[in-house]
């Protein structure tokens, strides 16, 4: 058992902290956010993830987990801080550490006994080594610290199961007994750890995210190709896919990659590359194709409809992924702003994440299913693929549009069933 701060409660952090109480280690998740501690502390989770809420609720009541608002407290006590505040975008797509430096400096201000801090929010290469200068230069108790790299590589929607059934887990570390406790830690879960230096941990982590998105972008690639020959990018998928080299994970053709990891993540590393004076083509392709994507649809629409002007526009699927509320980078926001560009009234359903994009999007029409959003509409745009959609009675849906026609950016129907119920009726790739 240790005790364990985690500084910031975002997703990241705050999974992190219910999973580490989990497995059996005392757990203090800091905010600034008093609103968010609050709802905390009365069991109302600030964002939605399977699980969560239940875990944390069984970790608050067994006295393993607490919330707080104070740092120093939460500081003093703990023998391990992980660092899991937000590292936004800049303009420029480099990331920025204003929040890893000031929480850097309160740490070092409150420590009054030796600490292992521990980098868990996605930082560039380096960040580490400033880490260590920043706690360096504001110890004011002079203690013994270390601070340790150890990038998370949960998935929203599944980020319980992802940290506690991890692939690998990667310590970047400076001393031997650091990394002994890290692995003491982690030792439960029963996963490779590569044990590296801070700037070999941190480079892991832009690597893979980068190279996820380089797989989608490169399926979406195949997809265009296989709609002008009449190939299947579904079975293509799986004839690669088969080989293990390759696996067929990330290999789903569809309106591209949104969220707030990926696209952040390959901005992030263009510029770290452009900073050491390499420049990384590739990824700047692979932003390239995902923007295409989502321009694919409406193509699609105007093919299927001709002026998109005055139509309606039904869409279904909001979040950026299924099994999540978060809309940030998400195709759905893009593809909406384009259609409405084009004059198109737009009407959407998404199960969990209306709420969250009523900051990003006006004029839109909020339904309360997606029979509601297919009543009226010349076509239909599934962006998401939640299971709501794959269960829908599709002759009801047939009947209440106007127009037949769905754009299915996600390849949850199938084209040849979906002809023979007589829809128009377009996936990508397919
Ligand atoms: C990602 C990484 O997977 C995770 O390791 C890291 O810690 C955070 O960033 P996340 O953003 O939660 O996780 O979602 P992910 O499941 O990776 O999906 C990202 C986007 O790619 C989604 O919009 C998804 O729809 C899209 N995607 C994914 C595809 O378009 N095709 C695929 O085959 C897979």
């Amino acid at each position: 058992m240790r005790n364990i701060c985690v500084v910031g409660s975002g997703h990241v952090g705050l999974v992190t902290g219910a999973c580490l109480a989990e497995l059996g280690n005392k757990v203090i998740c800091m905010d600034d956010d008093f609103r968010k501690i609050e709802g905390l502390k009365k069991g109302i989770m600030p964002f939605y993830e399977p699980g969560l809420e239940e875990m944390v609720y069984r970790n608050v009541n067994n006295g393993r987990l607490s919330f707080t608002t104070g740092i120093k407290e939460s500081v003093k006590q703990a023998e391990i801080v992980f660092i899991c505040v937000g590292t936004p975008q800049r303009q420029s797509g480099e990331a920025d550490l204003a929040s890893v430096e000031a929480v850097s400096q309160r740490i070092a201000k409150t420590m009054d006994n030796s600490k292992i801090i521990v980098e868990k929010s996605t930082v560039p290469v380096k960040t580490g080594s400033w880490i260590k200068r920043t706690i360096k230069l504001n110890n004011t108790h002079n203690v013994d610290f270390d601070v340790v790299s150890n990038p998370e590589f949960m998935r929203e929607g599944t980020a319980i199961h992802d940290f506690m059934n991890p692939d690998r887990i990667v310590i970047g570390v400076e001393s031997e007994r650091t990394a002994n406790i890290m692995t003491e830690l982690y030792k439960p879960l029963n996963a490779p750890i590569i044990m590296t230096n801070i700037e070999t941990a941190e480079l892991i982590k832009h690597a893979s995210n980068s190279f996820l998105a380089l797989k989608i972008s490169y399926i979406n690639a195949i997809a265009n190709i296989c709609e002008k020959v009449g190939a299947d990018v579904i079975k293509v998928a799986e004839g690669m896919g088969f080989d293990k080299r390759i696996g067929r994970e990330f290999l789903n053709a569809g309106v591209g990659y949104g969220g707030f990891c990926l696209a952040k993540d390959v901005s992030a590393f263009i510029k770290i590359a452009e900073d050491v004076g390499y420049d990384f083509e590739l990824l700047r392709v692979v932003q390239k194709i995902n923007d295409f994507q989502r321009r694919q649809i409406v193509k699609k629409l105007r093919e299927a409809l001709w002026n998109l002007s005055g139509k309606s526009i039904g869409i279904l699927g909001l979040s950026f992924k299924p099994n999540t509320d978060d809309v940030r980078e998400a195709p759905s926001i893009d593809i909406i702003k384009q259609l409405q560009a084009e004059g198109a009234n737009i009407k959407v359903y998404d199960p969990r994440a209306m709420n969250k994009t009523k900051e990003f999007l006006q004029n839109v029409a909020y339904c309360q299913n997606p029979y509601q959003v297919a009543e009226g509409s010349d076509a239909l745009v599934i962006i998401t693929e939640w299971d709501e959609f794959k269960n829908l009675d599709l002759s009801k849906v047939k009947q209440l549009l106007r127009q037949p026609v769905i754009i299915d950016g996600r390849n949850i129907f199938h084209p040849t069933e979906m002809k023979a119920l007589g829809f128009t009726y377009q996936g990508i790739g397919r």
